[in-house]
């Protein structure tokens, strides 16, 4: 199993695993050339920042005072912040080094968040590293510190598909999420505050379940989706705990993702029709698929959701792990 690791955007570029038949299976979307991963519209391998998902408005007060980001997102023409705005993390250039940790190698990228940048408050420190072990597992953690008061959800944003093939539907992997509810939206994609059984919804996926069997239903989570985005609730728990399973029944390939994190935001490439990928290929809707952990989207503005509010003299510690097996 190989990984490659960029500088620009701190991005996961590349993931290849053993295949029979072709040597290797590349099992993430991306690019050839950094031109792609500049232009990037749909945050192929980003470490997405300072707040990944979305804010309603792009507005959020804290202490009394209010900060306005800019609104770089407007599904159903609600605007909101997405993803850390213009020019997140994604598109920033970070400081690489090799890094050990008891044999096992990764990759330690640095970067410094001047206070107002993309209008968020603070001067962030933050660092990202990136292990592969000898279990085949991708293990991606950062750590950030802030001198002021600030909104922070920093998201891992790889694209799977366990076929290894970027022309292939995603609807035939199964998934699993070990999540009893999810958060409902509005049109806008903004959770309403309330968390919602997915008992006898298109949206259990407590046991495996092929992604294309229900994704068409008559549910409106799922049309204001245009397939699934959505953010399910995990289990409250600081150590890491199970976020998702997906396996690729035709290779045997099997994803496992677990986290630190409260939240899961399954999204199913819903508006991947006509952007480009490696091997000079125009993707169709539905050919990756997202396992972002993180904390609930729009958290600064709820206060029935987990703190997003990093403070001077406290750390933001999120870790999760991408097990490969095939
Ligand atoms: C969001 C989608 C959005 C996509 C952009 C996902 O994290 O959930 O709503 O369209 O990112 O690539």
């Amino acid at each position: 199993m190989q990984v490659k690791i960029s500088e620009f955007g701190a991005l996961l570029t590349s993931v290849l695993i053993p295949d029979h038949a072709e040597g290797h299976a590349n099992i993430s979307l991306g690019y050839d050339d950094l031109k792609g991963w500049e232009q990037n519209d749909p945050y192929f391998g980003a470490t997405v920042g300072r707040f990944g998902n979305r804010i309603a408005n792009g507005v959020f007060e804290i202490d009394g005072k209010t900060y306005q980001l800019a609104t770089n997102n407007a599904p159903a023409g609600i605007p909101c912040a997405l993803h850390g705005g213009k020019r997140g993390f994604n598109k920033v250039i970070w400081k690489g080094e090799a890094v050990e940790k008891n044999g096992t190698c990764g990759v330690k990228l640095t970067y410094h968040s001047p206070d107002g940048e993309e209008g968020y408050p603070g001067n962030l420190e933050i660092n990202v590293t990136y292990f592969l072990n000898d279990e085949n597992e991708i293990i991606w953690e950062v750590e950030a510190r802030s001198d002021a008061p600030t909104p922070i959800n920093i998201i891992q944003h790889t694209y799977w598909n366990l076929s290894g093939d970027a022309s292939q539907s995603i609807l035939d992997h199964e998934l699993t999420i070990p999540a009893t509810h999810f958060l409902p939206t509005c049109a806008g994609m903004i959770p309403t505050g309330e968390q919602s059984p997915v008992a006898d919804t298109p949206l259990d996926f407590l046991t495996p379940s092929p992604i294309g069997l229900r994704i068409e239903e008559d549910f409106e989570p799922l049309t204001l989706g245009c397939g699934y985005d959505h953010c399910f609730v995990l289990d409250e728990q600081d150590s890491l705990k199970h976020a998702g399973t997906l396996h690729h029944p035709p290779s045997g390939r099997t994803l496992t993702v677990l986290t630190n994190q409260p939240g899961v935001q399954l999204y199913t490439g819903n508006h991947l029709e006509g952007t480009p990928g490696r091997n000079g290929i125009t993707h169709q809707n539905r050919v990756g698929i997202c396992l972002e952990t993180q904390n609930f989207p729009d958290a600064p503005n709820k206060p029935e959701f987990p703190n997003a509010i990093l403070r001077p003299g406290e750390c933001y510690h999120h870790k999760t792990v991408m097990k490969l097996s095939w």
